[in-house]
Formats: C-alpha cells, sequence, structure tokens
C-alpha cells in the first residue's frame, strides 16, 4: 500500500496540517503514514474510525507490548502512568485520582483560577509598552500555577521543567528528548521524595497518603509517573488551548466581536476553539495486541496507531456542517444533546482527567483577557509564528498581542 510521507512538507504541514488531513481523508479513513520521529504508523483520520479506534481495547497504551519498548530506557521512569497502561491497571491509576477531577471538585477551585489569571493579567497590563507575548504572560503560567498549586509544588523549577516538558511531548530530536526524560525523572524522584518528609494539605501528599479500600497504594514508580502526567497534563495541553483560541479569535473579527457583546457565549467558544484548533493534534501512541480491522484494512499486531483528533473532528459533518468555519455559536458544540462531537479531549477509557478544569481555565483566561484588553490585537511586528515540531501538540511558542 502507498506510504504517505508526513515529513514531505513539513512546515508548511506543521503550520496548517488541516488542508493535508482533509486530503487524506477524502482518500480513506486509514493510512499507512511515514513520520519524522516514529518511522511508519498507522494514521486514524475518519471520524467514525477514530471514535472506534479510540475506545477499543484491542489498541493497547502500553509501550511493552509495541515492541519498541527497552528494558534500560530513561522513559520508564515515568511511564508508569495511567496514558501509558491498560486497564486493570489503568483502572486503578485512574481511580486513585479521578475523585480529585470531578466537576464539583474543580468548581471549588474556580476563585483560585480566577485569582490567578487577574494576578497575571495585572503584570502583563502593568508596563507603559502594551504589548506582550502571550504564551509567557497567560497561556503558560496560568496552568502551570493551578496544576502546581493543586499538586503541591509551588517551588517547582518552572523554567527547567518548561524546558523538559516541551521537549518531550514536541521533541526536537531523540537525543535531546532522551536527555529530558532523564533529567525530568529524576527531578520528579526528588521532589516525591521532598514531599514524602514534608506533607501538606495537597493532591502528592494525599496520593502518597492513599490507599483504596484494599489497602493498595502507589508505588514510588507510580507516584513518579502520576507527578510527571498530572504536571505535563495539567499545563502542555491547556497552553495551547488559551493561544490557538486566542489567535483564532483575533483572525475572526465578527466572532470576537460577538463574543465582546455576550459573554454569555463563552462556554460554546471554548468548545469551538477545542474543536476547530485544538491543542493536540493526534492522540498518544497506541499498539495492535492482535491484528485490527477497521476501516477496511488490517493493522497487524504490534504496529503502532495513531489516532488523528485534529482530523477527526474536521470529519464529523453530520454534526460540524463546514468545519473549516469558525463559529461560536455552533449549537452542537454547547454540549446539550448529543455532547460536544469534538474529539479534543479523545474518547473512551483515557478521555481526558482534566477536561472540566481545562474548560474552567480557558473560560476564565480568555474572558477575563478580552474584558482587560478591550481592543486586544495580533502585535504587527511580532515576527512570524514558530510552531511546536511533532505530531501530538498543534501550538505556537509565542504569540505577540497588543492592546
Ligand atoms: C485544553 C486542555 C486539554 C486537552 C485538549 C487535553 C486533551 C487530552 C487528551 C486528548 C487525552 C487523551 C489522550 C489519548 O487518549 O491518547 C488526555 C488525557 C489526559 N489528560 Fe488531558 N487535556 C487537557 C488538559 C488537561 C488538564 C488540565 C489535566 C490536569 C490534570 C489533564 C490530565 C489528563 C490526564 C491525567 C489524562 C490521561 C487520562 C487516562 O489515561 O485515563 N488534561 N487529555
Amino acid at each position: 500500500m502507498t506510504v504517505v510521507d508526513l515529513s514531505d512538507h513539513a512546515e508548511e504541514f506543521a503550520a496548517d496540517p488541516y488542508p493535508y488531513y482533509a486530503k487524506l481523508r477524502a482518500a480513506g479513513p486509514v493510512h499507512r503514514v511515514r513520520t519524522e520521529s516514529a518511522g511508519e504508523v498507522w494514521l486514524i483520520v475518519g471520524h467514525d474510525e477514530a471514535r472506534r479506534a479510540l475506545a477499543n481495547p484491542r489498541l493497547s497504551k502500553d509501550w511493552r507490548i509495541s515492541g519498541l519498548w527497552d528494558e534500560t530506557s530513561a522513559d520508564n521512569l515515568i511511564s508508569a502512568n495511567m496514558l501509558e497502561t491498560d486497564p486493570p491497571h489503568h483502572t486503578r491509576l485512574r481511580g486513585l485520582v479521578a475523585r480529585e477531577f470531578t466537576g464539583r471538585r474543580i468548581e471549588a477551585l474556580r476563585p483560585q483560577v480566577q485569582r490567578v489569571t487577574d494576578e497575571l493579567l495585572d503584570a502583563m497590563t502593568a508596563g507603559e509598552n502594551r504589548t506582550a507575548d502571550l504564551v509567557d504572560s497567560l497561556a503558560f503560567p496560568l496552568p502551570m500555577t493551578v496544576i502546581c498549586e493543586l499538586l503541591g509544588v509551588p517551588d517547582l523549577d518552572r523554567a527547567a521543567f518548561r524546558g523538559w516538558s516541551n521537549e518531550i511531548v514536541a521533541p526536537t530530536g531523540a537525543e535531546a528528548e532522551g536527555a529530558a526524560v532523564q533529567a525530568m525523572g529524576e527531578y520528579l524522584a526528588e521532589l516525591v521524595e521532598d514531599k514524602r518528609s514534608s506533607p501538606g494539605d495537597d493532591l502528592m501528599s494525599a496520593l502518597i497518603r492513599t490507599q483504596d479500600e484494599d489497602g493498595d497504594r502507589l508505588t514510588p514508580d507510580e507516584l513518579i509517573g502520576m507527578a510527571f502526567l498530572l504536571l505535563i497534563a495539567g499545563h502542555e495541553t491547556t497552553v495551547n488551548l488559551i493561544s490557538n483560541g486566542v489567535r483564532a479569535l483575533l483572525a475572526h473579527p465578527e466572532q470576537l466581536a460577538a463574543l465582546r457583546a455576550d459573554f454569555g457565549l463563552i462556554d460554546s467558544a471554548v468548545e469551538e476553539m477545542l474543536r476547530y484548533d485544538g491543542p493536540v493534534e493526534n492522540a498518544t501512541y497506541r499498539f495492535a495486541r492482535e491484528p485490527f480491522e477497521i476501516g477496511g484494512l488490517v493493522i497487524p499486531a504490534g504496529d503502532s496507531v495513531l489516532v488523528s483528533l485534529a482530523a477527526a473532528a474536521d470529519g464529523a459533518a453530520d454534526r460540524f456542517p463546514d468545519p473549516d468555519r469558525f463559529d461560536i455559536t455552533r449549537t452542537a458544540a454547547t454540549g446539550k444533546g448529543r455532547g460536544p462531537g469534538h474529539l479534543a479531549f479523545g474518547h473512551g477509557l483515557h478521555f481526558c482527567l482534566g477536561a472540566p478544569l481545562a474548560r474552567m481555565e480557558g473560560r476564565i483566561a480568555v474572558r477575563t483577557l478580552l474584558e482587560r484588553c478591550p481592543d486586544l490585537a495580533l502585535a504587527p511586528d511580532g515576527g512570524p509564528l514558530e510552531w511546536l515540531p511533532g505530531l501530538l501538540m498543534r501550538g505556537v511558542r509565542r504569540l505577540e498581542v497588543r492592546w
């Protein structure tokens, strides 16, 4: 079969992958593609096929069955996490933290999220010069501060952490990625040890103490894996929700005006931001446990599979007519009736645990930013956008704005 080389037009693809995904989708729901980082893999671009794949237990999240597992790799330090495990291990890990992320628990964090947003915007708007990098001023520090406060690591070395974390989710090369994983694993091991010796009233301390009814508790590796996943997933994605979302609004003045005229639209606006240009372009790797038939093709056992959330969201034409249009009033996107329909938070067992937190952060950040900066615009001399490399994340490194 034809192998599509995704690295052929790497720069154009990174800047705007949607036309490429649309072309692939028109040709069929499942493709064999060559990627720069992982060689040849299967890419699922059809909406129904993506849902099926994300919910199918024959596609495993466990690297050990992938044939790519290396006993000695530094990755193993951080891979004992729920996103890289299958039931029953996944069920157990997720069960130990799920109660901390329910809609009600997260709602209780609202004043804190608003306070952090206000403080960041105070700092951003304090100077004379009325321009700023929105990523640096708001989109990155907001989710990072919130997840650090939640976990109880307010003094995290954010500059170092951000460097490793960026490298892990959007690697610039295998060597740099390996070094980042190693450094991150060692740093987190120390962090967990510190927490163990001086616990507080926070999630990490609770996880160290936690035992379920059967007396089960997290092993030291699982604690490191949990801290890793929550810290990374807690900020690397929401940063792109805020920056991609604001970029979309600024590029569509009539939509921006509609939102400014009625902030009651903020919930559906954030759903549309997630659908239109979501933070996660492709879900994390899955591996076929056994031959897996999908979209008229058979994926052999052991092969790696990427599910394209970006491609699949656009493919749901029955829910989202005219999918290339950014429309913050789409009724289907409000979560009423059949649910949001986009796949920005994934689907199935690994559906994003942090979705209620991410939605709240996105809504508060965008609304407060627009209220504080009534004439917000892209900075004219902001320079070209630099896109995150790799297939996982969709976002820019900087977003220069003025007001
Ligand atoms: C807009 C922001 C966010 C987006 C778009 C997003 C997206 C996703 C997606 C697509 C997955 C599934 C990946 C897969 O199946 O391969 C996922 C899983 C996960 N997310 Fe998020 N996420 C966001 C924010 C957050 C936040 C704030 C947290 C906070 C703790 C979080 C924690 C997690 C966790 C723990 C998982 C793994 C769940 C499991 O394996 O059962 N996410 N997220």
